[in-house]
Order: C-alpha cells, then structure tokens, then sequence
C-alpha cells in the first residue's frame, strides 16, 4: 500500500519531518515564506495531510483538495483555517495547545516588563551615545508592584502570565467567557470582574483571547476610552482583536500610556505611527518563537497528523463534528 501523501507548509525542525516520514510521503515547502494561495491550492490537490503553518487554508484551498483528510496546524490559533469548510468535507482539523503556553506568556511578560521599564527606549538611549552622565530624571518608569494587572481571556495562556504576575506583586484581575474553579482562581490570586471593571482597573491590560467574529474588535474606542490614562496595553494573540486606528488614536491623544505588541490588525503591516512612538515596544509575532517551543509545537502537529492519517481520533481535534 502507497504511504499517503503529505504537504507541509514551511521547513519544519528535521526531527518532526523525519516522524513525518516514518509513515507518510513527504513534500515540503523548503522556505521560510508564506506561500501563495495558487501555490497552497497546487500543493494540496493530491494530499491527504496538510501540516500547516503561517499558511491561510481556506475553503477555496479545502474545496480543490479532494483527497484531504487531515489539516495540522502548527500552532494554537486555527483562524487561519477555515474550519467549517473543513468540517462539511469531514477533514479533521487539530491544533497544538499546551505546548505553547509557557513561551507565550513569557513573550507577553516581556513586553509589560519593556513598557513599564522603557528598556527598548533605554537600550536606544545608549547606544545612540545620548548617555553622557547619571541623571535622576533619567528614564522614569512604572513600578509593577502594587499594580493592577487586568487579563482578558483566561485560558492557559492567561493563567500562566497570572502565575508570572504573583512573583512581581501584582494585583490580579480577570475577565474571560471560561472561568476556572475557585480552587484555581485562589491559587492564582486571580479576581473576576466584568469587562468594564477590568478596562477601568487595569494599569496592565494583556489580552489572551482566540480570534473568532465575537473577540473581532474587542479592543476598540469605547473600550480604550475607559482605560486610564497611565495604563499599558500588551497584545501577544491576534492582532485583529484591537482596532488599531483606535489604538494609535488612544496613543496619540494620551488615552493610554503606552502598548507593548507582538500582533498587528494587518501584520505583517504596522501602522506607521506606532513605529514612531517610544512608549511603544513592537515584536514580530514571536511568541512561540523559542528553540523548544518550536521543537514542541512542530512534533505535535506531526503526532496529531500521524494519528488522524491512521484512522485514530487525534489528541488535538478542533472540529470533533468531523469525527465518527
Ligand atoms: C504561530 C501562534 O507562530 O500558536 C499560535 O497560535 O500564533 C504561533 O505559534 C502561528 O500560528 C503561525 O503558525
């Protein structure tokens, strides 16, 4: 019997290619670049699995793939697949959660860490030989203890930037549409309350909530109008949940303090003013980017294609309507 074949989408770590390989036909995308759907759609047609990564697969892709049976994306976010394209040809879709959390609530810990403390301006500073002599009005910050931090979305990502959170003495508080047990909550100093209490409290509000139509725009004017003029907003999950003319305009007119972001409304575009503005400290979406997180990320996509390829039910089903 042929092995089936399978596409994957940017040059995985070798050791999850090679487990791939025990068991499948292997194609791979050998650069680092997002593919061009006519490209995605030329590479599907004759798979069975797609591994996913940085890679839009949307219905167009799905409908000219007539053998698909398996989408693994390699990372938590699925929405740059179409899943219910996928669920109405019965292709399983999966995805990596667990692995990336503690990656990613570090990312989201450096940013509020870099805004509070200006160290990207800082690092500038001295470097661009403005450093002359010790000043006592140089570099003023925030302090973290004794702060508010407000969390909206508490999944695993954002119970881990809670966990992080204790050990600086802030306060926590939280909102999010999924809450945990008390016993949880207690365990992480974490407090519930409503959106509008969080946006009003919160002098660090990090945002940790999926892509889907109801989180678009969460982020907007009205919603950065009850912030306080002293707080920071720290983006590290999808770039759409914030307007980000209505962040620029929060940021310009001194709405809010400043905004550490790892994600971009039309990334990889970024809106020039926010690269103007030193109270800003931007990354290119790289919250999973560590060497074993990746390595984790890439082995458990392959071991959820694997699964899904021989008839089991893979451990990180997204559509489970697709399924039996
Ligand atoms: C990936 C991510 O880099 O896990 C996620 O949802 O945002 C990142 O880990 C991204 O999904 C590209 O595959």
């Amino acid at each position: 019997m042929s092995l089936p074949k399978v596409f994957i989408t940017r040059p995985l770590p070798q050791a999850a290619i090679e487990r791939i390989a025990t068991r499948c036909a292997v194609t791979i995308n050998p650069e680092d670049v997002r593919l061009p759907a006519a490209q995605v759609i030329e590479a599907c047609r004759e798979v069975e699995g797609l591994v996913a990564s940085g890679t839009s697969v949307s219905a167009e892709v799905v409908e000219q793939a007539p053998h698909l049976r398996v989408v693994s994306t390699v990372g938590v976010g699925y929405d740059n697949i179409d899943v219910a394209a996928c669920t109405r040809r019965r292709i399983l879709v999966t995805n990596c959660p667990g692995v990336v959390t503690e990656a990613t609530a570090d990312l989201s810990f450096a940013l509020l860490m870099a805004v509070a403390r200006r160290l990207v301006e800082a690092d500038r500073y001295v470097r661009e030989g403005h450093w002359r002599q010790w000043q006592w009005g140089c570099m003023w910050g925030t302090d973290l203890a004794g702060k508010t931090l407000g969390i909206l979305g508490f999944g695993r990502i954002g119970q881990a930037v809670a966990r992080r959170a204790r050990g600086f003495s802030l306060r926590i508080l939280y909102h999010s549409i999924d809450r945990p047990t008390p016993e949880r909550e207690q365990e992480l100093w974490a407090q519930y309350v409503d959106r509008e209490t969080l946006l009003r409290e919160a002098d660090f509000l990090s945002i940790h909530v999926p892509l889907a139509p109801e989180t678009n725009h969460l982020i907007s004017s009205a919603e950065l109008a009850l912030m306080k003029p002293t707080a920071f907003l720290i983006n590290t999950s999808r770039g759409k949940v914030v307007e980000e003319a209505a962040l620029v305009e929060a940021l310009q007119t001194k709405r809010i303090a400043g905004a550490g972001l790892d994600v971009f409304e039309f990334e990889p575009q970024i809106h020039p003013a926010l690269l103007a503005m030193p109270n800003v400290v931007v990354t290119p979406h790289m919250g999973t980017a560590t060497r074993e997180t990746r390595l984790a990320m890439a082995m458990l996509a392959a071991e959820n294609l694997l699964a899904a390829l021989a008839g089991q039910r893979p451990p990180n089903l997204v559509n489970p309507e697709a399924w039996g």
